[in-house]
């Protein structure tokens, strides 16, 4: 299993949502995750109903079995903070630049060199050993950039290597390059069963591949739970008016009077079902579209009620029972 576990996904389609269920999954049975998100929206501390997270890792929540997940919303400015501090060792000279202003470039620089500082500090996590030699984080998971966004996201060297071929920034983003583009990173795409985003995941996947960035798993999130099997629905089209009525009346649908009114209830039932019956093909379809780009494919439920923080963790049980962790 990849330590470094990135999840992304057209906007909207759960990333943040199964980027936490994955840390919580991945933290079952004694092991340290780190959540990390990186665009700077706090969706990890409003999904942990906790207060914003600060530049600072924190543990957010206890997983089954005694495992921890910590969180960090890791921020380009205090990464390069950081960076400055680990290679030229000037923490507060650090500082006293950023009082001065002299450092406001973190935002304004190169986007792939702010890129670079946060996948900098996600794969500084990853490596991260402490004194005993052990790794401090068994798994890493990352709230990622949209599918639309992700690949230039991940391929700093690219990015970078115009800008900077020399020098730290250079030999940052090659150490960085190294653990994104090894087996130690899967790559994970969150999908809805509708067109759209289907598509935006298989163009996703092709320009991941092309980067030779290692995809990792199709999560398909929101699924609809199945009402009418196959046979039920070709039934739909057969069974006769008369026949539903009566059962409907059997049934104690129709009220009181014999067949009159559930009589009424026949017209909406059918509609229903043929809607049932479109949504399923449609449905089908973009599975089989799915299937076909090769990937292990994994679904979780859509919740109707919203999600929650009892939601969020049997999102994890999910994930780990269909083996993702
Ligand atoms: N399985 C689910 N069932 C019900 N609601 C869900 C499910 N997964 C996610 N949601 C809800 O859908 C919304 C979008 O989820 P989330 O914020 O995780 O998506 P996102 O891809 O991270 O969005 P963004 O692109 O804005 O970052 C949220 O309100 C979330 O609670
Ligand atoms: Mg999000």
């Amino acid at each position: 299993m990849s330590r470094l576990q990135v999840v992304s996904g057209k906007g909207g389609t759960g990333k943040t949502t199964v980027a936490a269920a994955l840390a919580l999954a991945l933290a079952t049975e004694g092991k340290r995750t780190l959540l990390v998100e990186v665009e700077g929206r706090q969706g990890i501390a409003q999904l942990f109903e906790t207060d914003a997270l600060p530049y600072e890792e924190r543990k957010i929540a206890v997983a089954p079995g005694g495992g921890e997940v910590y969180a960090l919303a890791i921020d380009a400015e205090r990464a390069l903070l950081d960076y400055l501090q680990m290679f030229y060792k000037m923490g507060s000279a650090g500082r006293a630049l950023k009082k001065l202003g002299a450092i406001d470039f973190a935002t304004t620089i190169a986007p792939g060199v702010r890129d670079v500082l946060l996948t900098g500090k996600a794969c500084e996590a990853v490596r991260r050993k402490d004194r005993g030699g052990r790794f401090v984080y068994d798994y890493v998971v990352m709230d990622a950039p949209p599918t639309g966004r992700i690949t230039r996201f991940l391929n700093v060297n690219d990015e970078v290597a115009g800008l900077a071929k020399i020098g730290p920034i250079h030999n940052q983003a090659q150490a960085v390059m190294r653990v994104l583009k090894s087996p130690e990173t899967a790559v994970h795409l969150v999908t809805l069963l509708e067109e759209m985003p289907v598509q935006e995941t298989a163009d996703g996947i092709a320009e991941l591949r092309a980067a030779r960035l290692p995809v990792g798993r199709i999560i398909v999130n929101m699924v609809r739970p199945r009402v009418l099997e196959e046979a039920d629905l070709e039934l739909v089209e057969t069974v006769p008016r008369s026949s539903l009525a009566r059962s409907l009346s059997s049934a104690g649908l129709g009220g009181a009077r014999r067949g009159g009114h559930a009589e009424r209830l026949v017209d909406p039932l059918l509609a229903q079902a043929e809607e049932y019956a479109e949504r399923f093909a449609l449905e089908t379809e973009q599975r089989a579209v799915l299937a076909d780009l090769g990937l292990p494919l994994h679904e979780l439920p859509l919740f109707a009620e919203g999600m929650d923080l009892a939601g969020l963790y049997q999102l994890a049980r999910n994930l780990r029972g269909q083996g993702v962790s």
